[in-house]
């Protein structure tokens, strides 16, 4: 019996050692290992009482009981405060972190090419007075189809696969002309707006196509609003963001339930005169749909149709990213691939 009292004054002093000793949690952790862990040597210990009879047993439980407690208590005190020290140290290195500090090879941080795209696009048409709208990405049946002159079980509503959502009588917006009647509603005509933002459409992704995209909306509502305005607006629009004086645009005649007259404008190559792989071999590449807005739109929007117009037009401000700057495939704009976006 000598042999086990003299076992637990010498496993209870190398332990309390061990974990005094423990300069940090991984030391600490190694010592719980040893000694008190399930195949530890406290355990161990324990695992002898079972041999002993029972008038040694009811010397030694107390004592061995005694000892595990004495050293797990020593061991949470400990880990405590070796987890306050580290928490301290971060601290201190937090308040001294410098900022400027250079590392020779380091990845300097940079906007995303989106983001990017849109300071540009909104300094142009802040240039010529435009002011910048917001709408929600979840939208009411009302905002995104209804008010557009898109009413239920019209089949222009199949003209976008839509993303219903669990909650009836709202949608992930398909498009940007949400805005739309909500801007009218908010303001007086005459004005000028522009809005950008996520859009999203049940479609299979491919190399120019994704669930989610970016579009870029615009409209204006004034007395004398005009198809004439909107293609000068487009061609202006388009040689700043490309930095290219030479571009024009063409219109063809398309169809849009919120327009009348709908139109797809379409602007020369900016990069070749005689066709490349950009433009398709055509030299003209299709970037907006546009046209002036419906009457029945004007007036969901709370604003007199004989006495106003207005034009709108809608961007695919994903195509335009991916057409300024050569990106082949959608997907690398929207797959976070830090190679891909170092580029820019
Ligand atoms: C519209 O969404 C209309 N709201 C545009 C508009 C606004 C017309 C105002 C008239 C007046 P459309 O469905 O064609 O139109 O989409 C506009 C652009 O979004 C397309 O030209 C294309 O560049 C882009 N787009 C459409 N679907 C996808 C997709 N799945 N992935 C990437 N871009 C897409």
């Amino acid at each position: 019996m000598n042999n086990l009292r003299t076992s637990i004054i010498e496993i209870k002093k190398r332990c309390t050692q061990a974990i005094n000793s423990s300069l940090d949690i991984n030391i600490l952790e190694q010592a719980r290992l040893l000694f008190l862990s399930r195949k530890g040597e406290v355990a161990s210990l324990m695992d002898c009482l079972k041999k002993l009879s029972l008038e040694d047993k009811k010397e030694f439980g107390p004592l061995l009981n005694e000892l595990k407690e004495e050293l797990n208590h020593l061991f949470h005190t400990k880990h405590q405060e070796l987890l306050l020290k580290e928490f301290q140290e971060e601290e201190k290195k937090d308040a001294f972190f410098d900022v400027t500090a250079y590392i020779p090879q380091q990845t300097n941080g940079s906007l995303h090419v989106y983001t990017q795209a849109v300071h540009e696009i909104q300094n142009v048409f802040i240039s010529m007075g435009y002011k910048v709208m917001d709408g929600p990405e979840i939208e009411t049946d009302y905002y995104n189809f209804e008010a557009l002159n898109i009413p239920q079980n019209h089949p222009a509503r199949d003209m976008q696969d839509t993303f219903w959502i669990d909650v009836p009588g709202l949608v992930m917006r398909t498009h940007t002309s949400n805005v739309q009647v909500r801007t009218m509603e908010l303001h007086n005509p005459p004005f000028a707006i522009i809005a950008h933002g996520r859009t999203f459409r049940n479609e299979a992704t491919d190399a120019s196509h994704d669930c989610m995209f970016r579009q870029l909306e615009g409209l204006v509502v004034s007395e004398d609003a005009s198809i004439a305005q909107l293609i000068a607006t487009m061609q202006l629009f388009l040689r700043s963001y490309f930095k290219k004086e030479s571009i024009k645009v063409r219109c063809r005649p398309s169809y849009f339930p919120f327009v009348e007259p709908g139109i797809e404008i379409d602007m020369s190559c900016p990069f070749c005169s005689s066709g490349c792989s950009t433009c398709k071999h055509s030299t003209w590449i299709e970037v907006v749909g546009a046209g002036l807005v419906h009457p029945h739109v004007l007036k969901a929007g709370g604003i007199d149709a004989q006495k106003y117009a207005g034009f709108a037009f809608g961007f695919g401000l994903t195509r335009l990213v991916m057409i300024k700057y050569g990106i082949k495939d959608i997907r690398l704009l929207h797959n976070p691939q830090i190679e891909f976006l170092k580029q820019f």
